[in-house]
């Protein structure tokens, strides 16, 4: 099964990462975004995050100058951005990474089952959501798998590779193959939610976010307790601004209406109070920090 062009729909804080990686990896990369504002975005980004990788590389001697700008500028040159999505028909595989909200997802791929060659592998980065669900509307459900990248992509190590009852053996192979040819190690995960990292660290999330509100400690002092006391990079509450309290709080809402008996899935009002307020984390400047005042963004 031989993949060679891969699609990514969404250019977002994942979109834009795994799209980068896939060229690193050699892939021709078609990029689909909704207008052309996040689409140039997106793009600027993975131009920023190459060049700032090749001056790492340089910097501890693992290439020349010359060789890391030139891998960049190879990597940023298998990639191409599109508003339209017809573009992807040829695709040999389709991640997915917009918004956390299934019924989009859905409407996604029912639009892409119907345009996309029959032989072309389509995956989904969803955080929290059945991936049969989004299998049984593209209408292929045995070419499709979850394709769980972490935040930020270019940096963490790995990939969660997601199975439905229904995914035939090869995809799933070609699937992990294709993850680990990006540059991950790969995990085998059952359709459950949240698959093996985010059913521990999302109920983790809400248990700090709740100290929080309550008051029991301060933000800097809950991050610092859980990065000097356990040694994690960096703190739940920062964490929370990395993912993006919308993205954080679609994963609860999907999960507390679909689980309504489960109470690690709880929804903190603190997280409902702060979106509503447009503080979304990291990459709108504002979440629980100001990432322009309280850290280096
Ligand atoms: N591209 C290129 N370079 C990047 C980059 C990117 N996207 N992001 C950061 N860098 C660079 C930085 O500029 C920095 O370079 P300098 O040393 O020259 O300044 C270098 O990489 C290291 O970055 P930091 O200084 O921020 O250093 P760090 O050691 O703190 O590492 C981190 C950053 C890898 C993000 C680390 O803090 C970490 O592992 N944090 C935890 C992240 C995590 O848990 N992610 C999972 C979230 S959950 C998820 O993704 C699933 C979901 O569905 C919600
Ligand atoms: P984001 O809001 O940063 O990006 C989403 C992007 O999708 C936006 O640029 C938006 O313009 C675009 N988009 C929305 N609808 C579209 C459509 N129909 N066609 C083309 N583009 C469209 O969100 P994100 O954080 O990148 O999350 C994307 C997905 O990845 C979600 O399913 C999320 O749960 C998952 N995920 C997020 C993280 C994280 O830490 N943020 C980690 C792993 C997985």
């Amino acid at each position: 099964m031989q993949i060679e062009t891969v699609g990514v729909v969404g250019c977002g804080l994942m979109g834009h990462g795994i799209a980068q990686i896939a060229a690193q990896g050699g892939y021709k990369v078609i990029v689909s975004e909704a207008d052309q504002g996040a689409l140039d975005k997106g793009l600027s980004r993975i131009e920023k995050s190459l060049a700032k990788l090749a001056e790492k590389l340089v910097e501890k001697g693992k290439k020349s100058a010359e060789d890391a700008e030139a891998d960049a500028a190879a990597a940023f040159g298998r990639i191409s951005g599109t508003l339209d999505r017809a573009d992807l028909a040829d695709c040999d595989l389709i991640c997915e990474a917009i918004v956390e909200n299934l019924e989009v997802k859905n409407e996604l791929f029912r639009e892409l089952g119907a345009s996309v060659k029959e032989s072309c592998i389509f995956a989904t980065n969803t955080s929290s959501f059945p991936v049969a669900e989004m299998a049984a509307a593209s209408g292929r459900p045995s070419r499709f798998v979850g394709l769980h990248f972490f935040n930020p992509v270019q940096l963490m190590r790995l990939v969660e590779v997601v199975h439905t009852d229904e995914t035939d053996e090869e995809v799933f192979a070609a699937a992990r193959a294709f993850g680990e040819a990006c540059g991950k190690t790969a995990v085998s995960c059952k359709d459950t939610p949240g698959f093996v990292v985010n059913r521990l660290l999302v109920p983790y999330m809400v248990q700090a976010l709740e100290m929080l509100d309550r008051g029991d400690a301060s933000k800097e002092d809950i991050d610092a307790a859980m990065q000097l006391g356990c040694g994690h990079p960096m703190g739940p509450i920062t964490l929370t601004d990395y993912v993006g309290l919308d993205t954080t709080l679609f994963i609860l809402q999907g999960w507390a209406e679909r689980y309504p008996d489960e109470p690690a899935f709880g929804v903190p009002a603190i997280l409902e109070r702060y979106v509503a307020e447009g503080k979304l984390g990291r990459k709108v400047g504002e979440g629980f920090y100001d990432w322009n005042a309280d850290k280096k963004a």
